[in-house]
Order: C-alpha cells, then structure tokens, then sequence
C-alpha cells in the first residue's frame, strides 16, 4: 500500500535523516496486547505483504487467554505470555517484562492494546522505540472510553492517533491520526468499529517509516524524513482514509 494522502502544516525539507539501517539487517519489532490483537493483526498482514518494514519476532501479552496471542501463533510468531498477577509491584512487573523483551533484541517496541501503565523505568528504556495508538484525535480524550465521551460531547469527528510513548499518559508526540466522520445514531459500538478501521490503516504506516529510518523521535518530538511534525501529528482526513479503505461514501453529505 502506498503512504496515503496525509496532511500537515510544517514545510517540507529535502534534509536526509543520517540514519541508514543495513540493507541485510532484518529490523526486530516487539508487540505488546492485552487483548483482541487486531491491530497486531493488521501488523501481522503488512509484514506478510512485505510492507510493514521488519519482522515481528515476538508477541507479549499480560493476559493469558488474549485472543491475539492466537493470531501470533498461527502467523508463526513467538506468543509469550507474562501476567501481571504473579508480580508483586508494577516495577516488579516492568522488570521482567525488560528482561522478556530484551531476549528478541527488538528495534522497535509496538504497544497494540497493551492495557497497562507503564513505569518511567520502562518509558526512558525504551524511549524513542516504543510506538502506541490510541482510540482519538489526541490530545482530545486521553485515557479510557473515549468514544463514549467523544459521542457524549456530540463531536462530528473522531479517529485515532500513533504516537511514540514517553512518560506523559498518552502524551507523546503524535506521528500520524486519522479522522472518523461521526453520523447521526452512531453508537460506540459502530463508532469503535470505525475507528478501528483507520487505527488498521495508519498503524502499520507508522511502523514501516520507524523501521525505514524515516520516523524519529529527536527528544522534544518527532521527526520523518528530517521534518519536524507538527504537534498532532499527520493527519489523514476521513474522505482520504475512506478512499484508501475502498469505503463507500455513505456519510459526508
Ligand atoms: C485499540 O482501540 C487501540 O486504540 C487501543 O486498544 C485497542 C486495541 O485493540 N490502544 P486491538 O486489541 O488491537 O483489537
């Protein structure tokens, strides 16, 4: 799939990034659930068409029975589960979390659906190589239910937001969003539904520019191809994500 057509307002720079990754240098990503996994899903489909960069060459859950443990082992991926309970203290946890990960020796760690907060140990390891996505338009509703709140507030649009991971809850600097068009008698359901879609969409974007050397994260914010982002991010509209999903245009009158 090629980039689709995302918007911003920084200029452009033909600045090359002085980071080249070996052409022979397989790049290593590491996923995160909690839960359904159909991010990883969409992970696991991009790298199968050879665009998502990198391999994954593992998957962590903290919860057993997730079903994206399942999706990893019928795609031949490491499904690794490590649960929370058996740990005293979020530290504890964190701490053997490290130790799991640093196994695969990944380039890239990958939160899809992780549902736990992670300690600043954990963050400053990992800080510029740790991606998330988040079910909004951040900075508009960080944290839980967001589509039950964006829908309470009556908002037309809504989407979804890649951003890497720093110690600020869903506060990081965003790489790319990408908007939802909110119809009348959209429930959370439809809506959670929809932002899915796009979360799909842009996830896999995000992972193959880190992989590339493209994408960055400079200390303050991120960078792709050199180029600061601007603060939300790139953003892809619904019109424009609607047409890349090949869906039809049921509600932009
Ligand atoms: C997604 O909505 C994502 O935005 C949030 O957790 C959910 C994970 O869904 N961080 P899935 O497990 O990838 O289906």
């Amino acid at each position: 799939m090629s980039d689709p057509n995302f918007t911003h307002d920084s200029p452009q720079s033909d600045t090359l990034n002085d980071f080249t990754p070996e052409p022979s240098e397989v790049r290593r990503v590491v996923v995160l659930i909690s839960g359904s996994g159909s991010n990883l899903q969409a992970l696991i489909d991009a790298q199968h068409h050879g665009e998502l960069g990198g391999d994954i060459v593992a998957v962590i859950s903290n919860v057993a029975n997730a079903h994206g443990l399942v999706r990893a082992r019928d795609a031949g991926i490491d499904a690794v589960v490590l649960p929370h309970g058996e740990y005293d203290s979020r530290d504890a946890y964190d701490g053997a979390l490290i130790k799991v990960i640093e196994r695969h020796q990944p380039d890239l760690i990958v939160l899809a659906g992780f549902m736990r907060i992670l300690t600043p140990r954990f963050v400053q390891r990992y800080l510029g190589r740790m991606l998330n996505v988040h079910p909004s338009l951040l900075p508009a509703y960080r944290g839980l239910n967001t589509h039950a709140l964006a829908l309470a507030d009556g908002v037309t649009e809504h989407g979804c937001s890649v951003h890497f991971v720093t110690e600020e809850l869903d506060g990081g600097p965003v790489i790319v969003q990408a908007a939802v068009a909110v119809t009348e008698g959209e429930t959370e359901e439809s809506l959670r539904e929809k932002v899915h879609t796009r979360e799909h969409l842009i996830y896999p974007i995000a992972v193959k520019w880190f992989l590339e050397g493209r994408l960055r994260f400079d200390g303050e914010g991120a960078t792709l191809d050199g180029t600061p982002l601007p603060p939300q991010g790139l953003r892809l509209s619904h019109a424009d994500a609607a047409e890349e999903l090949d869906e039809e245009e049921r509600d932009e009158d």
